[in-house]
């Protein structure tokens, strides 16, 4: 699969980064970006790159769009008489566009490509992302499944879901590394230097997440640590006093 990537931002290099480091061939892959300093480390690395998003899109059988909402009509417009509907997938990766948006955009005599609205997070780069696929329109087997399956976990949702996964998981990318500062804080308080508590409370965090990912359950291991009258029961009260749960549920749906 010959992948085109338009935006080397945080998320197309991002992206770019978890395609190469899941044994994608440098040439396999094509970059296009307005300014060519984001690209020369990908050109280094052997990616095609380029300043004009028709040349990155020629022979790319996916093309990705990793670009501000508002460029995307533009980048659609430049783009739509080069593409070749019947074999380019298309997807596009931008928060608050819809379907029907995408529909209108690249509508060329009642025609669409294979359109897909993907949410990844930025952990693509690590190959971690949780990553959504909204399918627009086309219905073979929607490319976007296999590709970012590379880079971590994939859900096909319904369009309906896509503001509450990007709460969840793009937004919360944040949300859990702000958790990971306050505990690092704290971990400093309590005597470790900061970069030695960062990586104790990353690694406790990556535990606690291993230890669901093997289907256990979230309450059923916080039993195990929780011995009555103990540490740890004290800890969880006093948080619960300071209004965690209902800080985190609060940044997930702010007023
Ligand atoms: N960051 C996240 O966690 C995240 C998660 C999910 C989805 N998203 C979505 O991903 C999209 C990109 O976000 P981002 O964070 O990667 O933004 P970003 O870092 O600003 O990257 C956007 C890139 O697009 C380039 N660009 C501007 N005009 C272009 C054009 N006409 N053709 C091709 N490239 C063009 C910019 O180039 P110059 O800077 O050189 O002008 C920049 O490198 C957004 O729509 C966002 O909603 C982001």
């Amino acid at each position: 699969m010959k992948i085109a990537i338009l935006g080397a931002g945080a998320m197309g290099s991002a992206i770019a980064y978890g395609l190469l480091e899941s044994g994608v061939a440098p040439g396999m892959l094509s970059m296009a970006n307005p300014h060519h300093d984001k690209l020369k480390a990908f050109e280094e690395l052997g990616v095609t790159v380029t300043t004009d998003n028709k040349e990155a899109c020629q022979s790319a059988d996916i093309v990705i769009i990793a670009v501000k909402p508002w460029v995307l009509p533009d980048v659609i417009k430049e783009i739509k008489d080069t593409l070749h509907y019947n074999y380019q997938a298309v997807s596009v990766v931008a928060a608050g566009v819809s379907g029907e948006d995408l529909k209108g955009w690249f509508d060329y005599n009642g025609y669409c490509p294979t359109i897909s609205l993907s949410m990844p997070n930025t952990a693509v780069k690590c190959r971690e992302s949780m990553t959504f696929v909204v399918p627009v329109t086309g219905n073979e087997r929607n490319p976007d499944i296999e590709l970012y399956g590379r880079l971590g976990e994939v859900k096909v949702i319904e369009e309906r879901l896509l503001p509450a996964a990007t709460s969840l998981a793009s937004c919360g990318i944040a949300y859990a590394l702000r958790y990971i500062r306050a505990a690092s804080e704290g971990g400093v308080q309590l005597g470790f230097r900061a970069s030695e508590a960062q990586s104790i409370v990353a690694q406790t965090v990556k535990g606690a997440a291993m230890l669901l990912a093997n289907g256990e359950h979230a309450e059923a291991e916080i039993d195990k640590v929780t011995t009555p009258g103990g540490l740890t029961i004290r800890g969880l009260n006093a948080m619960e006093k300071a209004g965690f749960t209902q800080a985190v549920i609060k940044g997930l749906i702010p007023d």
